[in-house]
């Protein structure tokens, strides 16, 4: 029987990478950061010299990119023209270019083929901001995944100094604050959530409640 399409859209922080991941697990489902996308191509603009709003030199950067995830013993690992990003992408100066780039149509209109060719089977847990509303409106189960700013803040600042990156919390807080703005308020797929979404606030839940709470939305 072929897969469901399951979405998780919500701001960074709310716990969605974890969930995924273990959702994904949980269903025997392939599991897609569409986030790690967008820093990906943030990091080949960056690498061209190229700055977010020229969008003809984007949109070439663009053809000339492949992607493919592959689980590996040390997680999920994205390879770009099969080099792996994974960990450069994680960087402060990625992660804002990403949120730059992830409001120019070119890009996005890009990364919609490559996210609805990943999908094209079913069996997927797709994580990221539009995942619901514009990749796959169609999904089986549609789920948003919120929490408090300051909760959400207090979990990203320790995986960042987990990561040995040395930043301050309050730092993590307006970056985080500003990002989800942009996100929100962007023309193009803001960040909202889709209206059939079921919605989930993580603000005082553990994980594996979350993980509950989505398994109950799944039929099986
Ligand atoms: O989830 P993340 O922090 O890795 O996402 C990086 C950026 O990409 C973030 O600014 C939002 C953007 N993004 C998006 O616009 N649409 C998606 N489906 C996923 C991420």
């Amino acid at each position: 029987m072929k897969g469901l399409l399951v979405t998780i859209d919500g701001p960074g922080g709310a716990g969605k990478t974890t969930v995924s991941r273990l959702l994904a697990k949980a269903l025997g489902y392939t599991y897609v950061d569409t986030g790690a996308l967008y820093r990906a191509v943030a990091l080949a603009v960056l690498s061209e010299k190229c700055s977010a709003n020229e969008d003809s030199k984007v949109a070439q950067i663009c053809r000339r990119l492949g992607f493919r995830f592959e689980n590996s013993s040390k997680g999920l690992r994205l390879y770009m023209n099969e080099v792996d990003v994974t960990d450069e992408i994680r960087t402060q100066e990625i992660t804002m270019l990403a949120s730059a780039v992830s409001a120019r149509p070119v890009v996005r209109e890009y990364l919609l083929g490559v996210q609805r060719g990943m999908g094209k089977n079913g069996g997927v847990v797709f994580e990221g901001r539009d995942m619901g509303t514009v990749v796959f409106p169609e999904a089986d189960v549609k789920f948003f995944l919120d929490a408090d700013l300051s909760v959400r803040a207090v979990r990203r600042h320790k995986e960042l100094v987990a990561m040995g990156v040395n930043i301050s919390l309050d730092e993590v807080r307006q970056t985080m604050y500003r990002r989800d703005k942009d996100d929100s308020s962007r023309v193009l797929a803001p960040l909202k959530p889709a209206h059939d979404a079921v919605r989930i606030d993580s603000t005082s839940l553990e994980i594996g409640r979350v993980l509950e709470l989505m398994l109950g939305h799944v039929p099986v």
